[in-house]
């Protein structure tokens, strides 16, 4: 018997192969989860499940494009056959795109939106099988503080946007199943989405000088929230939206 906020629950983790995801799939781990993880880095998301494995915990790898028409089935099927049944879904794997409105094309629009809410979508649906099997299960869905509107933009803000709202659909409709569902809303946080993206790095250090908790955020500071939304500590938290930005986004 494995102890921890997630001991023996199965969790799936989308785009595990660095950054938020990774450090997820670290934290989940040390609270004894059993990891299914995916990301279209194969390399990377090989690298967390070895990590997690060489700490004495559980991990399978699937490398794959969240977008490919059959992608969702495939990791249902692959979830089954290794474990059964879900206990947590994070819907994590996101890409950003910056430009003016008339730069984003109808191309870089649909690719940020097939991502960012499409594919979390469809892979919700594809679990909701593997979920209802579990006694408590959880979706958290990673949003992002753009769901307020910043300049620049406009696809991805659409996208998290979007998978705010669905993460409140989800919670009404499945409730009913003993599957909750949350969001967490990520300020800046240091990961290669930002540091690699030489204006996002500059808008970041500008923008997080200026917050209550004066610099950027660590992966492993989202992840510490996923975590506690996942496990059965917040039993009675539903439809709710979770802001982890250092004092930014007040509602
Ligand atoms: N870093 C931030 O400041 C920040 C802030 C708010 C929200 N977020 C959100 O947090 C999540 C993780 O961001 P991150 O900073 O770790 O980003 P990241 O770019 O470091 O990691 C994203 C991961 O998703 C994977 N991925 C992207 N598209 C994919 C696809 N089509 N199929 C499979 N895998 C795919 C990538 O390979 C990568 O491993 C994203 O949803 C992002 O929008 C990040």
């Amino acid at each position: 018997m494995k102890h921890g906020l997630l001991a023996d629950k199965v969790v799936l983790v989308t785009g595990a192969a660095r950054g938020i995801g990774r450090a997820i799939a670290l934290c989940a781990s040390a609270e004894g989860a059993s990891l299914f993880l995916t990301d279209r880095d194969e390399r990377g998301v090989r690298e967390t499940s070895a990590a997690i494995e060489g700490a004495g915990g559980r991990a399978h790898a699937l490398a794959g494009d969240l977008t490919a028409p059959e992608f969702p089935e495939r990791l249902s099927l692959e979830v089954a056959e290794k474990f059964h049944r879900l206990d947590v879904l994070v819907n994590n794997a996101g890409v950003e795109h910056r430009g003016s409105v008339a730069e984003h094309t109808p191309d870089a629009w649909s690719r940020v939106i097939a991502i960012n809410l499409t594919a979390p979508f469809l892979i919700t649906r594809a679990m909701l099988g593997l979920l209802e099997k579990s006694n408590a299960g959880a979706i958290v869905n990673i949003a992002s503080t753009a769901v307020a509107g910043f300049p620049g933009q406009v696809a991805y803000d659409s996208s998290k946007g979007g998978i705010l709202s669905m993460t409140r659909s989800l919670a009404m409709d499945l409730a009913r199943h003993r599957i909750r569902a949350n969001a967490v809303c990520p300020g800046f946080i240091a990961t290669d989405m930002v540091l690699q993206d030489s204006e996002l790095k500059r808008l970041g250090e500008l923008t997080t000088r200026a917050l209550p908790i004066r610099r950027m955020g660590a992966p492993e500071e989202i992840a510490e929230a996923v975590i506690w939304l996942a496990s059965d500590r917040a039993s009675y938290v539903t439809g709710q939206a979770l802001f982890v930005d250092g004092g930014w986004i007040r509602t």
